[in-house]
């Protein structure tokens, strides 16, 4: 199984939960600021969706997570909106749900994995910014194997 599959069958949770609407304001989690995500999201589903949101850009909870007002305190603020990378990520989240719901399954197809075809790491493969040169390089390589072949 190719390390995209493994992904994009793990990130399943994630589009079924964004999908879903809820109605409720009070997280049961503690949860103090969701906006894309549903407040009623069990932490095992955060925890898991996030984990796949680091792996997919190669970076650490950090990277979007501004650190607490409160020096003495080492943990993340979590649910702070300080770092303008959480914003881009709450944009992404959005683009790529679109992406999924308008262009795949438009006729009434029965593949329920197409929904899910899009991943944050369907472009950036571990890269904080996606570099279309990278996947060109790729293309240029499976070109090549290709001739080989005939
Ligand atoms: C690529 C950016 C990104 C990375 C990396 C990331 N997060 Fe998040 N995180 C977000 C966004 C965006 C939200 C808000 C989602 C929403 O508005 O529905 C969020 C929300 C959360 C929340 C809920 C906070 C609250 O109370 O509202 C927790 C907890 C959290 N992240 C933990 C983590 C942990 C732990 C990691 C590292 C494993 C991590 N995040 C990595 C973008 C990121
Ligand atoms: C269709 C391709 C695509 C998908 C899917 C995608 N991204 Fe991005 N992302 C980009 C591109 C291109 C950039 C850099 C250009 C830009 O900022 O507009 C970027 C930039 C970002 C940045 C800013 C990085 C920086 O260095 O400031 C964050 C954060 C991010 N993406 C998070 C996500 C998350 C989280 C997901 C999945 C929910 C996601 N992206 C899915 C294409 C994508």
């Amino acid at each position: 199984m190719k390390k995209w599959q493994i992904i994009s069958i793990s990130i399943l949770g994630l589009f079924i939960a964004i999908g879903a609407t809820t109605n409720t304001s009070s997280s049961p989690e503690g949860f103090k600021n969701l906006q894309v995500l549903p407040k009623d999201i069990s932490k095992d589903q955060l925890d898991s969706i996030m984990r796949d949101y680091a792996v997919s850009l190669g970076v650490r909870c950090g990277f979007c997570h501004a650190r607490n007002a409160d020096t003495t305190n080492h943990h993340l603020d979590f649910a702070s909106d300080a770092k303008d990378e959480k914003k881009i990520a709450r944009h992404m989240m959005k683009m790529t749900a679109d992406i999924n719901s308008n262009n795949f399954n438009f006729n009434n197809s029965t593949r329920t994995d197409t929904i899910h075809m899009i991943v944050c790491y369907t472009c950036h493969r571990g890269n904080k910014q996606p570099d279309g040169k990278s996947i060109q390089a790729d293309l240029m390589k499976a070109e090549k194997e290709l001739e080989q072949k005939r």
